[in-house]
């Protein structure tokens, strides 16, 4: 069953259990903010939660940048509240949404999981001190056992073309960009940066298939169950692959047929040259391993554009 946290915007967090929910028998999905304590209280007295998926978080960097107190709010009292109720209802596992924000401008490439961390922005930051807090708890009291997982870059869509990603405005991020260049939504796509050390000048970025991703969370929450002496620890949810900028808008253009119309920019504040992930650690103790590569990402990408070129609202402009 899910909660959904939608204040101020839609978030998740996924509550595991092997029985029924009493609070929501029907759709198994409650609707809440962390930031509730009373809505929390509601779903945990409702039944017994084995572990917690917790996703319930802001992520957009300028945003976070211009409104940092949203971001701590949000992200920080809102997973305090959770943890709160998780201790007092006995649950104490967890899988937390971290992020490869947690490496900075990273000085090692491939980043593994035990590279110096730092944050660039205060998005960032709030990863970060979630990461020492789930250290900290684990340190306090062993019997929380914690995964968290450091999501690379995440594009794709659900191969049925129903589930996918429909950001608000503007999109911040590079695939939702292409996309809507792609179906004819916005004239062309900025690219930040043509003169990086890289084979062709454009950022590099390890880019993930969402699919992937979700079944890096079954991977872990496996792991929480086999290994209940875990304790807390980092994994890096990437192909370790890296791909440009260009190479991407070229894999899209491949993908949809459309052209791609491209400008080229200064580079954007604060972007790092060269990002991907060291997947070794994943492989070895979660048996996991990206399965997709960018042509599928691609791929699927589009079929969900073509079916929603306008995102979940059934086709009327946004
Ligand atoms: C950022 C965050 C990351 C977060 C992710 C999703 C940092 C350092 N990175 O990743 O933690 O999980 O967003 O919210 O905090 N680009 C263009 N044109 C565009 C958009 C992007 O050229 O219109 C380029 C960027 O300069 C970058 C690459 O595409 O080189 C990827 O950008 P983006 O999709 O925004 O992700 P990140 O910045 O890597």
């Amino acid at each position: 069953m899910s909660l959904c946290l939608p204040l101020p915007r839609a978030t998740l967090i996924e509550l595991v259990s092997r029985s029924r929910c009493a609070a929501c028998p029907s759709r198994g999905v409650f609707q809440g903010d962390l930031r509730n304590t009373d809505d929390l209280e509601k779903v945990f007295a409702a039944r017994r939660y084995d572990a917690v998926i917790h996703f319930a978080g802001l992520k957009a960097v300028g945003e976070s940048v211009a409104h940092p107190e949203m971001y701590y709010e949000n992200n920080l009292i809102g997973t305090i509240n959770l943890y709160k109720s998780m201790k007092e209802h006995g649950c104490k596992k967890l899988v937390f949404s971290s992020s490869a924000t947690v490496y900075g401008w990273p000085e090692v490439i491939p980043c593994v999981e035990d590279s110096k961390l730092q944050a660039a922005n205060p998005y960032g930051r709030t990863k970060l001190i979630l990461e020492d807090m789930a250290r900290d708890y684990h340190r306090a009291d062993t019997e929380w056992s914690i995964v968290l997982l450091r999501y690379f870059n995440p594009i794709g869509a659900h191969s049925s073309g129903e589930i996918g990603e429909d950001p608000k405005g503007i999109p911040n991020n590079l695939l939702p960009y292409i996309q809507q260049v792609a179906v004819g939504r916005l004239p062309e796509l900025n690219v930040y940066g043509h003169d990086y050390p890289t084979r062709d000048g454009t950022a590099i970025r390890d880019y993930i298939h969402v699919v992937d991703l979700a079944d890096g969370h079954i991977a872990a929450l496996k792991k929480l169950f086999d290994s209940p002496d875990i304790g807390c620890v980092a994994y890096n949810l990437g192909t370790g692959r890296g791909t440009s900028v260009l190479e991407m808008v070229a894999a899209f253009k491949k993908a949809s047929g459309k052209e791609i119309p491209t400008k080229l920019c200064p580079r954007r504040p604060g972007d790092a040259t060269e990002v991907y992930a060291s997947t070794e650690k994943a492989e070895r103790e979660l048996a996991w391993r990206a399965q997709y590569g960018i042509e599928e990402m691609c791929r699927d990408q589009w079929n969900w554009a073509k079916k929603n070129p306008y995102g979940y609202c059934g086709g009327a402009k946004k």
